[in-house]
């Protein structure tokens, strides 16, 4: 790959952060100047000489089949190249065409059609104009049928795989018994909606071919994933498959897995022997890369008159795709938050004709939090009792499910503080008492919790000596920066574990090529690239030690000594043994105050607490944003967000950013995060627990406790919508 043609995408490297930059303190990110000033490339942005723009065409009807294609009309526009369909597609095999997660992809190999907004044929042109223009030249004739688009058009669910590593179904104690013995039982269903991922970047590829080797621009939350699984579908060996991703604009969860889009751009750059760019427009972005599956929860409660929870069961059912089991675990949290000796839970996926839903943020807990959250809401309420005491009274001291300690566990101190912060100790019990005018104001809290997981990286540090003396380090994993501070916190962990032995640290990831580190997900690069970052960092001093280099211009003399004056160390970070002796989360206490207009059902949330215990803050202004950032989104959720599917044709309707709603900064007031202090020594070895997800956790509950304190009204579907809280209408 010659050096033009690859668009020098080492223009755009972040700041160096200054050697003494601490963990926790609140560093600027290093990658903000290049964003702010638009020099930070995307995968839509590197500049690559002779690229085609590509474009995707989408079936408009399914359930069923195309019975005919027909692209000629948009082959004879000016300017295309190509267009490929079922019909001309390059033959991929039918099993590699499975990532490792099972994900199944239209990759134009057959004529099915199994949701509107399918893949059906990508047209390839010298421009995105005339690519646009002739994609809308692709005429098609279907034989379908009726499509079946909500759970409850459909009768039949069925038992997934395992999840998460997690059976679908767990029981402990005795349901029955626990129910007979219980003072009051309550059983309540909820339900959440689709929700689709609306990062600021929408999924883009830019694919590069030199002989049988492959270069990606993805916007990808997983750089060595990408490759791995590119390569593999494509019958490639893995080393052939280089994907570069150093800047991401939001994923979410939906830039988590390879989608056909990806294979499609490098299929056709194969095809037509030169660079292609596909770019997915914000209306495709609904449909063809996941989307957060419907649920449909039910859950029974059980507890003594004075609120110990007896029996707590949770049965879950959300929807998969026709072709393909994805399940959103909204129960496991129910498994392993309170205290019950009786618990039992359930996982069922319904197939629906939409595309298949994937991750997105805290999937499971997300959405299993509204309902469990809601619930035991709701329990108070029947038991006359305070909904944080009644949460206090089912503390669990150790994980009941697993019977293991907590690796550290700060939720009452959350609790505490967020109550404290907040007035908590003066709500009143009623629902309906607090008023301000036609004004009708709520308090309502919910716990949140996240797991805390960690995977397998590898990291590499570079020390170096400029003429003058000083000397820096290059830090390298693959990695990426999915919009979270990735950049700036390996910089600080870095600073930290090398201390003298380095004036200045620049961070390089985001790339397949560079020593391996997981995907940006699961709330789990920090602790496992940061661990490789610091075991590097600590491994480089190690050996300088050894040879007897012990302050700044020792170093200096050292590398002189060496081979290209520089000085590097590889070193890999495993979890070890402690992920079987302690059972690790990340746990926290939201409260929000509600108010609602009793004419209008308009509801405003002046203000929300949350309170979190997530082990060491590596930088506070990146982690507080992280935080606020995933309550902002659990008031989306509670409030806004909800796809909605044309029935009749299957066609998502509301496919734009004017009418899939998502807060603005008019819809958010004061937002306040406290982080308990937490020294965990047990996750990992810079005692980081994910903050990436937690975040969003309960706060839809929250928000639904508070909307409820204000107006006496219950809201089980989200989302909590005016309509929902009007007073009935007299004639
Ligand atoms: Mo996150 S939904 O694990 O990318």
């Amino acid at each position: 790959m010659s050096e033009r043609a690859m668009g020098r995408p080492e223009d755009a490297l972040v700041g160096t952060l200054p050697g003494d930059a601490a963990i926790g303190a609140p560093v600027v990110r290093s990658d903000g100047l290049l964003k702010v000033t638009g020099a930070a490339r995307y995968a839509a942005d590197v500049p690559v000489e002779g690229v085609l723009q590509a474009v995707l065409v989408q079936s408009s009807r399914a359930p069923g089949r195309i019975v005919h294609i027909d692209s000629r009309a948009a082959s004879g526009c000016a300017g295309v190249v190509a267009v490929l369909t079922h019909e001309n597609a390059p033959r991929v095999a039918e099993e590699s065409a499975r990532s490792p997660a099972g994900r199944r992809l239209s990759l134009l190999q057959d004529d099915r059609v199994h949701y509107n907004g399918q893949p059906i044929a990508l047209v390839v042109a010298e421009t995105l104009e005339r690519a646009t223009d002739a994609a809308q030249r692709v005429t098609v004739t279907y034989d379908v049928g009726a499509p079946r688009v909500a759970i409850e058009e459909t009768g039949t669910v069925s038992m997934p795989p395992v999840s998460v590593g997690r059976p679908p179904d767990s029981r402990r104690g005795d349901i029955d018994r626990g129910l007979a013995a219980a003072d009051v039982v309550i059983t309540r269903c909820y339900t959440t909606p689709l929700e689709n991922h609306n990062p600021l970047e929408p999924h883009a590829t830019t694919a590069l071919w030199d002989g049988d080797r492959l270069t990606l621009y993805d916007a990808t939350q997983g750089v060595v994933a990408n490759a791995a699984t590119v390569a593999r579908i494509l019958g490639l060996p893995r080393e052939n498959v280089r994907t570069i991703a150093r800047f991401i604009g939001g994923g979410f969860g939906c830039k988590g897995n390879v989608w056909s889009h990806v294979i499609l751009a490098a299929l056709a750059a194969r095809a037509v022997a030169r660079p292609v760019r596909l770019v997915l427009t914000r209306r495709q972005m609904f449909g063809p890369v996941g989307a957060r599956p419907q649920t449909r929860q039910t859950l029974t409660l059980g507890a003594a008159r004075d609120g110990t929870l007896a029996v707590v069961t949770h049965d879950v059912v959300a929807h998969t795709s026709r072709v393909e089991d994805y399940l959103e675990p909204s129960a496991m949290q129910t498994r392993m938050l309170y205290s019950a000796p009786n618990v039992a839970t359930t996982h069922r996926v319904a197939r629906l004709d939409l595309g298949t839903p994937t991750y997105q943020r805290a999937p499971g807990e997300a959405t299993g939090t509204f309902a469990l959250e809601s619930a035991l809401d709701e329990l108070a309420e029947e038991l006359g009792m305070d909904p944080l005491e009644l949460r206090r009274r089912n503390h669990a001291d150790r994980d009941p499910e697993s019977g293991l300690p907590w690796s550290s566990k700060s939720l009452r101190e959350c609790y505490a503080a967020g109550a404290e912060r907040f007035g908590w100790a003066g709500r009143p019990r009623l629902p309906g008492t607090l008023r301000d005018g036609d004004t009708r104001i709520g308090w309502g809290m919910a716990t949140a919790v996240y797991p805390t997981y960690r995977s397998r990286a590898a990291a590499s540090v570079r020390l170096t000596a400029e003429a003058t003396g000083v000397v820096s380090a290059l830090v390298r994993t693959a990695s990426q920066d999915i919009g979270t501070g990735t950049y700036t916190i390996l910089g600080q962990i870095a600073a930290e574990s090398l201390g003298w032995a380095a004036a200045g640290v620049r961070v390089e990831i985001g790339d397949s090529a560079l020593p391996p580190s997981p995907m940006s997900g699961g709330s789990m690069s920090a602790a496992s690239a940061g661990s490789a970052v610091r075991e590097a960092c600590r491994e480089a001093r190690r050996q300088l030690t050894a040879r007897g280099v012990g302050d700044a211009s020792s170093l200096a003399a050292f590398l002189r000594t060496c081979p290209d004056s520089a000085f590097e160390v590889i070193a890999d970070a495993v979890p070890g043994a402690e992920t079987a002796r302690y059972s690790m989360h990340a746990f926290g206490a939201v409260f929000v105050e509600a108010r609602v207009d009793a004419r209008l059902g308009e509801i405003r949330l002046p203000r929300i607490v949350g309170a979190y215990g997530v082990g060491r803050v590596l930088n506070a202004r990146t982690a507080r944003s992280q935080l606020i950032g995933g309550i902002v989104w659990g008031v989306g959720m509670a409030l806004q967000e909800h796809t909605v599917v044309d029935r009749r044709t299957g066609r998502h309707l509301n496919a734009d950013l004017a009418e899939y709603h998502v807060p603005v900064n008019a819809d958010i007031q004061e937002v306040d995060v406290i982080f308990v202090d937490e020294r965990d020594p047990h996750v990992n070895a810079v005692g980081a627990k994910g903050i990436g997800e937690i975040g969003i956790t309960g706060v839809a509950a929250a928000i639904a406790n508070a909307v409820h304190h204000a107006t006496g009204v219950r809201v089980r579907d989200l989302p909590i919508t005016p309509d929902r809280l009007l007073p009935a209408h007299p004639d």
